[in-house]
């Protein structure tokens, strides 16, 4: 077996964990015979101020043809914020239909998480976000700028098959897992994107009938997931809704350091990404302070994505081993730099 994997380091912190997960890659295809073909893509901050590129074009063209791409982050102080994270992240999302933004919200043990007395046994879910509508599709307009009367409107697109494939998603998810899947929402107020995403969520859930349904609004859902997260399982929402809730679900999981993320297309006319939900962190790059967890993580989930189950569930047996030791998630308390918390990866996966 041998995929192709585009790679996008990105900016700042992206590339410094991006060479971890890559290494961690690289004793993966030894242990587990398998290869891959590797193609770094020049792009983030630097390149487009260069030569002004971000996604479409060339870029593009290059991904369209892999199986899977591993991200980095992208965001720099130098360019205006947006341009980056509009222009590529979001971009890419679209183009490549990655209808699924899949965030595991898991406690590993040893993990110091904020949640007072959380036992990791108690905070093991999964978020599926809705990827590609909803509120960012860029739709809106704004009257008498800049004035006194100025009213702006934000547009949140949904369409029942948009909506249908995720819900879909999400419950095939949750049959191999405790088959429980939480509708979150704010149905009561957002009455006319509630009622779709109700009734799709209906409909399929009688496709299902061995999964227990529930439903939560996302205010409630800031209280119950961090104090009930065994509560749930799968939990399916829309782009925005999800954007919030699985920021509160890193924290809970520990910090930034430790999140991981699949983007997915789900038809298989493009590569699916994968990538550490933090971004650049231009306070720390280049001083070897990051936690390359999230983006090994990330790595396990590409590899399960790609078929790999057993070499994905090592890397991330392996990771976890490696928290295991930490006394925090950044920096000092990691007992190592970057590069050396990811030879350690390294060393417990060879050594499993
Ligand atoms: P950030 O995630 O880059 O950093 C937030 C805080 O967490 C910082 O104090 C940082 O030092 C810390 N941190 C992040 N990752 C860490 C790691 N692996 N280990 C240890 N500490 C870590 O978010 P911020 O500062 O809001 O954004 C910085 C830039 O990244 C901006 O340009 C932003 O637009 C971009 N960004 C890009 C994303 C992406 O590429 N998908 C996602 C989020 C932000
Ligand atoms: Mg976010």
């Amino acid at each position: 077996r041998t995929y192709a994997l585009g790679i996008v380091p990105g900016d700042g912190i992206g590339p410094e964990v991006t060479a971890c997960a890559v290494g961690v890659l690289d004793a993966a295809e030894r242990l587990f015979g398998f290869s891959t073909t590797r193609e770094t893509i020049p792009a983030g901050a630097r390149h487009y101020l260069a030569t002004g590129e971000l996604f479409e074009g060339a870029v593009r063209e290059k991904l369209q043809a892999k199986d899977a791409i591993l991200f980095g982050a992208m965001g720099d102080p130098a360019v205006a914020p947006g341009i980056l994270e509009r222009g590529f992240i979001l971009a890419m999302r679209q183009a490549f239909d990655q209808a699924v933004n899949l965030r595991p919200v898991r406690l590993y043990p040893g993990v110091r998480t904020p949640i007072a007395d959380l036992e990791p046994e108690r905070c093991d879910l999964v978020i599926v976000r809705e990827n590609t509508e909803g509120a960012y599709v860029g739709r809106g307009s704004t009257v008498h700028a800049g004035t006194a009367n100025a009213v702006a409107v934000q547009e949140s697109v949904n369409t029942r098959a948009g909506v249908e494939r995720v819900v879909d998603y999400a419950f095939r998810l949750a049959a191999g897992r405790r088959n429980k899947v939480t509708l979150c929402h704010k149905t009561n107020i957002l009455v006319e994107a509630g009622k779709l995403w109700q009734e799709t969520f209906d409909a399929v859930a009688a496709r299902y009938p061995g999964v227990e349904t529930d439903y939560v609004h996302v205010d409630a859902m800031c209280f119950h997931l961090p104090v009930s997260p065994e509560r749930f399982d799968v939990v399916v929402t829309d782009n925005l809704f999800g954007d919030i809730i699985t920021d509160l679900g890193a924290v809970i999981q520990g910090g930034l350091g430790v999140a991981a993320s699949a983007n997915l297309n789900l038809d298989g006319s493009a590569p699916s990404m994968f990538e550490a939900i933090h971004g650049s962190a231009p306070d720390i790059a280049g001083r070897g302070l990051a936690n390359p967890a999230g983006a090994v993580l990330s790595l396990a989930m590409c590899l399960a994505h790609l078929g790999e189950a057993a070499a994905a569930k090592a890397v991330e047996t392996a990771v976890v081993a490696v928290l295991g030791q930490m006394d925090g998630l950044s920096g000092a308390d990691m007992g190592g730099s970057t590069d050396e918390v990811g030879r350690r990866i390294v060393d417990a996966l060879e050594s499993a």
